[in-house]
């Protein structure tokens, strides 16, 4: 088939969802992000695609920092409930979803508690590129689990593998006990992105 311009990231699916988190003012916000990469190891720089109405981004670029945490597949639920509550909100959006979390160790950005990876970014540059807009972030510090040391034991970490939006976050394998992919399946597609993807 041909595919529709809407549809090409899903091509890349399943990916790996991380939790994108800043906080300022008083103010605690995280969206999952598909859109992001590691672009350079000298500096360490990584870049996020970001739909520049949403509340994160505009918190990260505002902070001028913000975190990358990757979750474990036991905390799909809250990260699903994070691209259903809008940051603008509420005063504390990873609280809100039941992730609870503190201060990074060198920069002012949220740490999610339980996460088997933190990322803390300063913020180094944000340009609009078509219709989002990319957050390029320079590494200042970065925490794993022990399920890390050189490569991931995957026997002590399970990543989510996100495969699309459909009613609710849908993974690869399928995951049959959760009824968000009970419920895409008949529902056959889901709202598209940047709500969700
Ligand atoms: C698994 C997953 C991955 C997503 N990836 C991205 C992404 O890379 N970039 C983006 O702008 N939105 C992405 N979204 C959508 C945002 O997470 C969603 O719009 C979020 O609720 C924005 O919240 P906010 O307005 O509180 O910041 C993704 C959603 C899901 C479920």
């Amino acid at each position: 088939m041909d595919v529709p311009s809407a549809l090409v990231h899903r091509l890349f699916y399943p990916q790996v969802p991380a939790v994108m988190s800043a906080q300022r003012r008083g103010r605690v916000s995280a969206m999952p992000v598909v859109s992001y990469a590691s672009i350079s190891d000298s500096p360490p720089l990584l870049a996020v695609s970001c739909n520049p109405d949403g509340f994160t981004c505009k918190l990260a670029v505002g902070a001028k920092a913000f975190s990358l945490s990757v979750m474990p597949r036991s905390s799909m639920s809250s990260v699903e409930r994070l691209a259903q509550v809008r940051g603008a909100d509420v005063k504390d959006k990873l609280e809100s979803v039941g992730l609870a979390h503190g201060s990074g160790t060198v920069l002012p950005v949220p740490v999610i508690e339980g996460a088997e990876a933190v990322l803390e970014c300063q913020l180094r540059s944000n340009r609009q590129e078509g219709d989002h807009v990319l957050l390029v972030g320079l590494v200042k510090a970065a925490h794993a689990s022990d399920a890390f040391s050189e490569f991931w034991d995957f026997s002590r970490y399970s990543p989510i593998l996100y495969a699309g939006w459909r009613g609710g976050l849908t993974t690869y394998p399928p995951d049959k006990l959760r009824p968000g992919a009970l419920r895409g399946r008949r529902a056959g597609r889901g709202r598209s992105r940047p709500s969700t993807g």
